[in-house]
């Protein structure tokens, strides 16, 4: 018999996500009357500890978390990972006649899809599409050496990781609205990288990340302005990319040099975004081209982005909601505004799957 344990005695999992500078953390608490933020912080990562994803020194990651699991008894963690260094991989099965067969299925075939001996790979499916005759899935897999990579800094910190996966997918969770059926496509821009995702029926399809990262901005404003970085960083939020005329309420005088300082990189991001659509559009069985764009990451604030990329791809954009999955109580705000939540969109997916867990364990 399955006794429900009493919410005081359910231990907190916390999420956490990584990237090559930054790690972030955030706790979803069930109440009453709905879900509300329990707690969520964030801090840097010195430069040479995480490369694209991958852990290089061990022991000072280890050591700057156990801090902070100490400090806030954090002993259950839910973990995600960086996409550059995953594989996700659309195969159609047929010959199988029950879902129970698709995970012994997709094992037996592992090796035609991903490029790695089967033994040295994780890796997880999602049942995208059920057909008369075959089944479409999604697998998502990553080397075994960086899954255990990342559970080893987690676990000699202090605290045991109960759910690991790629951190686009908790992102999907968080930002695509439940039963929202068309397909997206999402541009997730932060620090060091940018991501794009596509989704058909709240499955991620396609994946891809690129080294471009916000900081790409402020090193195109600090070299053509002739500023130190941080001074740039402050041009690109207060600036953005505004490239109307005054007459047409956009620029003035202070955003111009800006605009024409980063005119090269978010051209060559408009166009990124494009082959994606274009691919998806000639390459997927739908067929179907993203009819929405959804923005999140923390370079998605910069002010203009989004209505030069609704104007120029012609499909409508928008910054996404990162709380688009959470019922919050009746008039409850969340601590962490719009603009900030907006970069916490892996660490929030993975908090709603926490939750589940927490309420199974
Ligand atoms: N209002 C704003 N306008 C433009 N850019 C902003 C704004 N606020 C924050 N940023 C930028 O957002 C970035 C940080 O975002 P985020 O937290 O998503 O990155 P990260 O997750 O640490 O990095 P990554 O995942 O790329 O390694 C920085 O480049 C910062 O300059
Ligand atoms: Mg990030």
């Amino acid at each position: 018999m399955l006794i429900p344990i009493p919410s005081f005695l359910r231990l907190p999992i916390y999420a956490f996500e990584l990237s090559d500078k930054s790690y972030k953390y955030l706790r979803l608490k069930e109440v009453r009357s709905g879900v509300v933020v329990d707690d969520f912080g964030e801090g840097e990562i010195a430069t040479g500890v995480i490369e694209r994803g991958e852990i290089k020194k061990k022991e000072v990651l280890a050591a700057l978390l156990k801090e902070l699991f100490a400090k806030k008894n954090i002993k259950f963690v839910a973990v995600s990972l960086p996409e550059e260094k995953g594989f996700l991989e659309n195969v159609q099965l047929t010959g199988i006649k029950a879902e129970t067969e698709i995970r012994q299925a997709l094992e037996l075939q592992l090796e035609e899809h991903i490029p790695l001996p089967p033994s040295e790979v994780v890796f997880d499916y999602t049942l995208a599409r059920k057909e008369k005759n075959h089944f479409d899935t999604v697998i998502s897999a990553f080397p075994k050496m960086l899954v255990d990579s990342y559970s080893e800094v987690f676990y000699s910190a202090g605290a045991l990781p109960v759910l690991v996966e790629s951190e686009l997918v908790a992102a999907v969770r968080s930002l695509i609205p439940k039963n929202f059926a068309a397909t997206t496509i999402v541009m997730d821009w932060g620090k060091t990288r940018i991501s794009f995702s596509i989704i058909e029926n709240g499955v991620l399809r396609f994946a891809s990340t690129a080294p471009i990262g916000g900081e790409t901005l402020d090193e195109a404003i600090s070299k053509t302005l002739n500023v130190d970085l941080k001074k740039a960083r402050e041009l690109k939020l207060k600036s953005g990319f505004l490239p109307a005329s005054p007459s047409q309420g956009g620029q003035n005088q202070d955003s111009l040099p800006v605009f024409q300082a980063i005119v090269p990189v978010i051209t060559a991001i408009r166009e990124e975004v494009g082959k994606y659509i274009k691919y998806w559009q000639t390459h997927s069985e739908s067929k179907e081209a993203p009819a929405k764009l959804f923005l999140s990451g923390g370079d998605a604030n910069l002010l203009g982005l989004a209505a030069y990329l609704q104007q120029e791809l012609n499909i409508p954009v928008q910054l996404a909601d990162p709380w688009a999955n959470v019922s919050f109580p009746k008039n409850y705000l969340p601590d962490l505004e719009r603009q900030d939540a907006i970069r916490f969109v892996a660490s929030i997916g993975l908090s709603l799957a926490a939750l589940d867990k927490e309420k199974n364990i």
